[in-house]
């Protein structure tokens, strides 16, 4: 390779970079984020050991996938391929948090080997890169455990 198409490429990669940035987790506007997770509190608490459909999100990161239990001490039904997800060593953080939700279902089936995983959310996934930016800045003190939801 001639050093001028060394060059080239290495724009192209950068602005390739520059157009499709991954979501950055810390670049979000957590008031946004409030909004943004409406679409996730008729299912998810950010009480500690809360459950409703799904398991509480406080503290969750740092938490192996497929592992909540709840404040009475009863472990959450989970799906298999949640579980599956975990052994294979899934645990939530706000990077990994990110790109599930953008493709909730084919991103614990890449974990496990399957194209589509059944799990036991039904919810889509959040399209939009910006939206996912402000949830998880809207999440971090109570994802993290900082902070506790009121409801
Ligand atoms: C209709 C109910 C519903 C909605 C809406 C929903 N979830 Fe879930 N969520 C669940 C259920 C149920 C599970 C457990 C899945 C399983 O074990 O297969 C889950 C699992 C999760 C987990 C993994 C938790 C763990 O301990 O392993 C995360 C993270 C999560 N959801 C985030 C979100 C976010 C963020 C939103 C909103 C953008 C959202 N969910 C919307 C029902 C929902």
């Amino acid at each position: 390779m001639t050093l001028l198409r060394i060059v080239l490429k290495g724009a192209l990669v950068a602005g390739a970079l520059l157009l499709f940035p991954g979501p950055d987790a810390r670049a979000g506007d957590a008031d946004a984020g409030a909004k943004v997770f409406k679409k996730c509190q008729a299912c998810h608490s950010l009480k500690a050991g809360k459950r409703r459909t799904g398991p509480s999100l406080h503290g969750v990161y740092g938490r192996q996938a497929g592992t909540f239990v709840d404040s009475k001490g009863k472990t959450f039904r989970h799906s298999k391929d949640m579980k599956a997800a975990g052994e294979a060593g899934l645990v939530w953080s706000a990077e990994v948090l990110a790109a599930y939700i953008a493709n909730p279902k084919p991103y614990i089936g890449a974990m496990i080997g399957k194209k589509k995983a059944k799990t036991k959310m039904v919810f889509p996934g959040l399209k939009k890169p910006a939206d996912i930016e402000n949830l998880v800045a809207f999440l971090e003190p109570f994802a993290s455990g900082a902070q506790e939801g009121k409801r």
